[in-house]
């Protein structure tokens, strides 16, 4: 379906045409004032220097034209040249009636359908998950289900950092445990245990302490480097341990990700890069892309242009090493491989983004990725405490993630109780729902690239701009059909909303009929906090117009199934976009 704004510009741009003006002046946007109209259109203005006329003779010759037209209620010219709008309450109604009866809501998706990667959640492997994380994995799975929404083929990877220092560290720990362990033995060929030598308990304390010991111990710190490098090299000991802390580790992040309704397509990692390093490397140096500079192997990515130092990429260093770049690198060489992408995009802490921009620049000049492919990143910003510092714990440690979700959860369920509304085991589950909308919505509704400011009490509130509070308007509009179809004995077929008959009811139809124009903007500029503000709005709208109309006790029956077809488009249209918000309703609560 086209747009309803598309469609009223349609209509205004000829009428600009029929009065022997530009059609392109006839562009209409939302009323800026909503008191006087609906929508508006400013093209007088322009119209007025590209004809030498007042623009109030041109807002008149077009109003003119519009009068006989039936899909509008009222149109007005306004000095200095407005022209005011308002929908006539058949012609809207009918935009809805089709809207509910078309697939996704008559959203036009991507025309062409493009394949993307996405880069998010970037969890590191035998670290406990803590609140830098949470972002990454709340944005990006908005990010790609809205991606998805629109036609696009979607591949989330979670790209866990599975190869780096933080493995050697891990290695060092466990063989100051038990260094009798077979895989610190080089002359041991016989099998690998298959249980690990630690749980996940003990894994979460092996590298704190490790990582804590090699800032102050030169000796193990040289240690966990050489230890990296050798698992690197592919060490079978050390991959056998490596095996272990995948094993134990990712099942855990898998439980995690999972209590977020966070769900990837790949679990690959920078490990899964390995393969491709050495072929890459020897790319890299035959095209003359890769030079040596200081014992490193660099590719030069400073450009003229650049305002600032763009220092060069490492791909090698000295001892042979590889970084954090060159897996970024070779992922690119495999997703390529893989998937051919139209667009990778990564949602990564902005803190990164220099890294990316060397990463970017080596793939595009290098040819590692064909110049039409668009390189995307999404740096957002820290979750802060309400002082404005870094989130973390009462007494001033790393927040894991689980104990801010049972915090939320827990302040959630108090609210619950209050309300006495639900009793007994469900109480837990809701709590557990309302506790995701809260801490995504909570999140999502800012800006990705802001800082923002953790608030618990306000965003498990119930009122004001919050999951919580959209989540109650779905929940009230379901309570209001049930109750319907209890009286009813069932919905009757033939449900059509109705033209508006009061200011309310229309604001209400109006917020629906605007569903694909957020779409597209949270789409197009990567922002699910658009789609955010959308739906604040259309439950703001909502919960007026079943506030203002006795739904139950209409008399009308007419009328009546018009409320009640009014109403659950509204709550198809919030549930489909909080379910692209990544975050669900519960029955009651
Ligand atoms: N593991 C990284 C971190 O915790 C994030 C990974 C982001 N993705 C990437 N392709 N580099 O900082």
């Amino acid at each position: 379906m086209e747009k309803l704004i598309d469609l009223i510009s349609q209509q205004v741009s000829a009428a600009f045409e029929a009065a022997g003006y530009d059609g392109a002046l006839g562009r209409v946007i939302v009323s800026q004032r909503p008191d006087l109209c609906e929508y508006q259109c400013n093209g007088a203005m322009p119209g007025a220097k590209q004809y030498h006329q007042a623009p109030m003779v041109i807002a008149e010759a077009v109003t003119e034209k519009l009068r006989e037209n039936t899909a509008f209620l009222s149109v007005e010219a306004v000095k200095p040249g407005f022209i005011n709008l308002r929908l006539s309450p058949e012609a809207l109604s009918d935009y809805v009636n089709q809207m509910a009866e078309t697939e996704k809501f008559g959203l036009q998706g991507e025309p062409t359908p493009k394949t993307v990667v996405i880069d998010y959640g970037g969890a590191n492997v035998a670290k406990p998950l803590h609140v830098g994380h949470i972002r990454p994995a709340i944005i990006g799975e908005a990010v790609k289900r809205i991606e998805r929404y629109m036609g696009n083929r979607v591949i989330g990877d979670v790209h866990l950092g599975d190869w780096g220092l933080q493995m050697g560290l891990i290695i060092e720990g466990i063989r100051d445990r038990n260094p009798d362990l077979p895989y610190f033995d080089p002359a041991f060929d016989g099998e690998y245990p298959a249980e690990p030598p630690f749980t996940i308990s003990e894994l979460e304390g092996i590298y704190p302490a490790a990582s804590a010991r090699s800032k102050e111990d030169p000796a193990f710190s040289a240690r966990a480097h050489a230890a990296t490098l050798k698992l690197q090299q592919g060490d079978p000991g050390y991959m056998a341990i490596w095996r272990h802390v995948m094993n134990v580790s990712v099942a855990d992040l898998k439980k995690n990700y999972e209590n977020l309704n966070v769900e990837f397509d790949l679990w690959k990692g920078e490990s899964d890069a390995e393969p491709y390093i050495s072929d890459m490397v020897q790319y890299l140096k035959d095209g003359g892309y890769a030079v040596e500079s200081q014992g490193a192997l660099v590719v030069e990515v400073q450009e003229p242009e650049d305002k600032k130092e763009v220092p060069p990429c490492i791909i090698l260093k000295s001892d042979g090493a590889t970084l954090y770049a060159t897996t970024d690198l070779a992922t690119l060489v495999q997703r390529e491989q893989d998937y051919h992408p139209d667009k990778v995009l990564y949602v990564v802490d902005k803190r990164q983004a220099l890294h990316f921009e060397q990463v970017f620049r080596t793939a595009k000049k290098s040819k590692i990725v064909p110049p039409e492919t668009e390189l995307q990143f999404l740096g957002f910003g820290t979750m802060n405490g309400k002082d404005g510092k870094p989130f973390k714990t009462r007494d001033g440690g790393v927040m894991r993630l689980e104990y801010l979700i049972s915090e939320i959860t827990d302040t959630v369920k108090a609210r619950i109780l209050e309300n006495n509304i639900i009793t007994g085991d469900a109480v837990d589950e809701i709590a557990g729902v309302i506790a995701v909308a809260a801490l995504k919505y909570g999140d999502l509704s800012n800006l990705a690239t802001k800082d923002y400011a953790f608030d618990m009490d306000r965003f498990s509130a119930f009122e004001g701009n919050t999951g919580p509070y959209i989540l109650y308007t779905i929940v009230r509009v379901k309570s209001i059909l049930s109750k319907y179809a209890g009286q009813q004995g069932g919905f009757p077929a033939d449900l059509r909303i109705l033209p508006p008959e009061n200011r309310i009811e229309k604001e209400l139809m109006l917020q629906l009929s605007r569903f694909a124009d957020n779409l597209q903007l949270a789409y197009r500029d990567t922002q699910p906090n658009v789609l955010c503000a959308y739906i604040y709005d259309l439950a703001g709208a909502l919960n007026r117009f079943y506030h203002e109309t006795r739904v139950l006790t209409e008399p009308d029956a007419e009328k009546q199934k018009g409320y009640i077809a009014l109403i659950t488009l509204g709550k198809r249209v919030l549930e489909t976009c909080i379910d692209l918000l990544g975050f669900s309703a519960p029955e009651k609560m």
